[in-house]
């Protein structure tokens, strides 16, 4: 059994992932830690779990990491909207990894896009949330635009109703190619996490990005 703790458990992702582990038949919650549940990320660092899930906030997952890992505790982070760079360097014996979808519809999308990338002549991406979501644009998009190769413009759309959704859209001489996925449920990121929960104790290097990694 997988000793897992969750960081931002109260949250829409956080609560998600709390139920997919105490589901899986290979994983125990240790830990729910969220201010709104009055327990911090050292409170439940005591129960001793091997993995921390984080789904926080830009500005608390690194410290929330650091954290974690100082106690030799692997981190496995959904959160999006802050500097990859902040984390080099941290580890030690514990790994880290990170995707920026855990949907593998959203990470087909991306290997797809940017093959069509190196074929058409121009791309704008269409990345649509939830009118709950921080962050802006899109930590989707702008991994899309990073595997596409760079100077892709992405248009941010935030409204009630939506959950996760993006369109790649190239265009070349008398046509054009849409590429399209959405998330209609948090559960699309589930199979993602629980595989990452299962696999960031092997890893070789760390940090790692990216679900395609894992598959
Ligand atoms: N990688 C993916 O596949 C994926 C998918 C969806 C969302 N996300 C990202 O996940 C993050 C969370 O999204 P959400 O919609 O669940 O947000 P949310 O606002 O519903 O949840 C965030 C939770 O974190 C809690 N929190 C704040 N500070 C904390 C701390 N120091 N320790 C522990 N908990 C803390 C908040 O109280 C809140 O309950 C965002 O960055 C979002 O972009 C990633």
């Amino acid at each position: 059994m997988i000793r897992v703790a969750v960081a931002g458990a109260a949250g829409r992702m956080g609560s998600t992932v709390c139920e997919a582990v105490s589901g899986a038949g290979d994983m125990e919650l240790v830990g729910r830690a969220d201010p709104a549940l009055d327990t911090s990320v050292s409170q439940v660092l005591e129960e001793q779990p091997e993995v921390l899930v984080d789904f926080t906030l830009p500005s608390t997952v690194v410290s929330n990491a650091r954290e974690a890992l100082a106690a030799g505790i692997h981190v496995v982070i959904g959160t999006t909207g802050f500097d990859l760079a902040e984390l080099s360097g941290l580890g030690g014996g514990a790994s880290i990894f990170i995707a920026p979808d855990y949907a593998i519809g959203a990470v087909l999308m991306m290997q797809f896009a940017a093959q069509a990338a190196k074929h058409m002549a121009r791309a704008e991406i269409v990345e649509l949330h939830h009118d709950g979501k921080l962050d802006k644009p899109s930590g989707t998009a702008a991994r899309t635009a990073e595997l596409m190769g760079g100077e892709v413009p992405i248009h941010s759309v935030r409204l009630p109703g939506l959950v996760a959704h993006q369109e790649v859209i190239l265009g070349d001489v008398g046509q054009t190619l849409t590429i399209r996925h959405d998330s209609i449920d948090r559960q699309s990121f589930m199979p993602g996490v629980l595989l990452a929960i299962r696999q960031v104790g092997s890893l070789t290097e760390s940090p790692v990005v990216g679900l395609e990694k894992l598959l």
